[in-house]
């Protein structure tokens, strides 16, 4: 069996990780990834990881005259590039297509991705405790966009967790030129996540409660996660109604085959405060545009236009109600 190793360019690659955990009092969940982190990027594990492992080896050796997190992610500038082109590192950078959440401008190449997941956080930035100083848990981080972001807001620790490869590969190719001690991206999905950790300042599901087949339990982990007066800030797709309104498609929605319940926002208020949150505010509602979420020569697949009724696009392809987002906030007392 053959690992990937993260830690190819530096060899204690996950030891400021460990060490922050253990600081943290999760000595136990230290020990444990240790042993089992290896083996989730294994070639095995996924039939193009192989590729990816020679495509992250193969990136140029670069240092980045700028640095830029807090408006935007910006790495490097296309004058920092020595021995290559612009259009030759782009074409390294597309050996992990697809790239869906950004954007990214890395040594001068615009990574423009499907989805602009910088609206996201500018909608969500306003409304949420200040991140300076805080632990922070992204679960279903994606390739941690938000992640850099956050570390931009002055976070002093980011974990993200997300089950998909090529988001963690995605992680790896930013991580490579920007070695940040304090933000990782784990192949790992929230049932990997031992339970009542209680101690994260701020927990982040982001697009994840929709996928889940028992919501409420999804709530419950989370919680479990923060320390008493920390923050959730869960992102969801809802539908407009009232509190009795809880939409379960028959079958795929927006050609989703994984996604159970969308609740109305009365009753996504009730859940939570069922599930023991307090301080619940829904403070953003938004209708996915097809320019938010659209296809990109960084994305060459379907989109959400692909996923609407060509005829009226305030319904999916399926008939249902389009996709609509509300962000919550709310405390662990
Ligand atoms: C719609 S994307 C959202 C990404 C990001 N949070 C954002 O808001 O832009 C949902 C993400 O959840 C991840 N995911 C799916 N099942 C998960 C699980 N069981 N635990 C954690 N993440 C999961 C998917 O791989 C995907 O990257």
């Amino acid at each position: 069996m053959s690992f990937y190793k993260p830690d190819f360019y530096k060899p204690d690659f996950y030891k400021p990780m460990y060490q922050q955990l253990e600081a943290m009092g999760l000595d136990h969940w230290s020990q444990q990834l240790q042993q089992t982190l290896p083996a989730r990027m294994t070639s095995e594990s996924h039939g193009k990881m192989t590729a990816w492992q020679k495509a992250l080896h193969a990136l140029p050796e670069l240092t980045p005259s700028i640095i830029e997190l807090k408006d935007k992610v910006e790495v490097g500038r296309a004058e920092d590039l020595d021995d290559v082109s612009c259009e030759q590192f782009a074409e390294q950078l597309q050996a992990f297509h697809p790239w869906r959440k950004g954007p990214y401008s890395l040594f001068g190449v615009d990574i423009d991705t499907e989805w602009r997941s910088d609206w996201k956080w500018d909608r969500l930035l306003p409304h949420i405790q200040s991140l300076a100083g805080r632990k922070i848990l992204d679960i279903g981080c994606g390739n941690g966009y938000h992640g850099w972001r956050m570390l931009g807001e002055d976070a002093d620790f980011v974990l993200g967790i997300d089950p998909t490869l090529i988001s963690v590969m995605q992680y790896q190719v930013m991580q490579r030129y920007l070695g940040a001690r304090n933000h990782y991206v784990l192949p790992l999905g929230i049932e990997d996540i031992p339970a009542n950790l209680a101690c994260f300042d701020s927990v982040f599901s982001m697009g994840v409660l929709y996928h889940r087949r028992s919501p409420l339990d999804h709530l419950l982990e989370l919680k479990g996660c923060l320390r008493s007066g920390g923050e959730l800030v869960l992102e969801t797709l809802i539908v407009e109604d009232d509190e009795g309104t809880v939409f379960m498609p028959e079958g795929r929605y927006a050609k989703m085959r994984n996604v159970w319940f969308l609740p109305s926002v009365a009753a996504m208020t009730l859940w939570l405060r069922r599930c023991g949150f307090k301080s619940i505010n829904c403070v953003d509602i938004n209708r996915t545009s097809i320019e938010e979420q659209r296809q990109t020569e960084w994305m060459t697949y379907e989109s959400l236009v692909d996923y609407l009724d060509p005829e009226d696009h305030t319904k999916t392809i399926e008939g249902y109600p389009a996709p609509l987002r509300a962000i919550f906030i709310a405390t662990r007392p």
